[in-house]
């Protein structure tokens, strides 16, 4: 397991993977019913939580401008070339260091928490689960998306496709990534019991058929009085 993301591992991320993984998130957005949340023209406030270089959260803004879009990201190098990023863009986004595990926010900031790819960073995935539930409004809407052990060849493959790698080189890459992003990731069970132990709605966690991947979609339940 990944704990401490190294500066070297955020640059390669940055350079080389940021932008093709701009596809994959596209494709679970839209997968995941998340995209139609986005499009509807209420303000919203989302949090990307380890949002890297800031991708993910500048794509949605330029796409959406409607959104008050939040990134943070615990490695500092990645949060310095999300503000270039969105300086050079002129995008009004915010970004800031932060732990997943104890995010700087009140309860119930923000309507809609995404993470792509950063869960299985956190040291503690229950703590930081349960700080992007305790920043999400009631009615609100969480999308944390991340490699599972339990994924199958074939999802890894899809996976590759969507993110418009070439056929024939999948086969060989997919062995490369099953050995450094799905073998040492968490199993569906640690994510199960997580939902469990934070009572999280019924069916939040699942293992969707085409990606390497657990996903955490739900929507919080509004309270009694509100
Ligand atoms: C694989 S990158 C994913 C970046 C981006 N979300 C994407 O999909 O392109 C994982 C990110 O999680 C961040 N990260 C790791 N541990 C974290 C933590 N405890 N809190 C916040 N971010 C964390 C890393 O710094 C890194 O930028």
């Amino acid at each position: 397991m990944v704990e401490k993301y190294a500066d070297w591992q955020a640059w390669l991320h940055d350079y080389i993977v940021g932008q093709r993984a701009l596809r994959i998130h596209a494709f679970i957005l839209e997968k995941a019913a998340l995209a139609p949340v986005l499009t509807e023209k209420t303000p919203r406030s989302v949090l990307d939580v380890g949002c890297g270089g800031g991708q993910a959260a500048l794509r949605l803004k330029s796409l959406y401008a409607h959104l008050t879009i939040t990134g943070i990201d615990l490695t500092e190098s990645q949060i310095v070339r999300a503000c270039q990023r969105a300086k050079s863009k002129q995008a009004d986004v915010q970004f800031e260091v932060a732990d997943a595990q104890a995010l700087p926010y009140a309860d119930a900031s923000f309507d809609v928490v995404f993470s792509f790819g950063s869960v299985k960073h956190w040291p503690d995935p229950l703590q930081g689960v349960s700080e992007c539930w305790r920043v999400l409004k009631p009615g609100g809407d969480l999308l944390l998306v991340d490699s599972t052990s339990d994924a199958s060849r074939g999802q890894l493959l899809n996976f590759l496709k969507v993110a418009g790698i070439p056929g024939l080189l999948r086969p060989l890459l997919g062995t490369f990534l099953d050995k450094i992003l799905v073998r040492p990731a968490r199993p569906m069970t640690t994510y199960y019991q997580i939902a469990e132990q934070l009572n999280l709605p019924q069916g939040t966690v699942t293992q969707p058929d085409y990606m390497p991947t657990v996903l955490f979609r739900t929507r919080k339940p509004l309270s009694k009085n509100s």
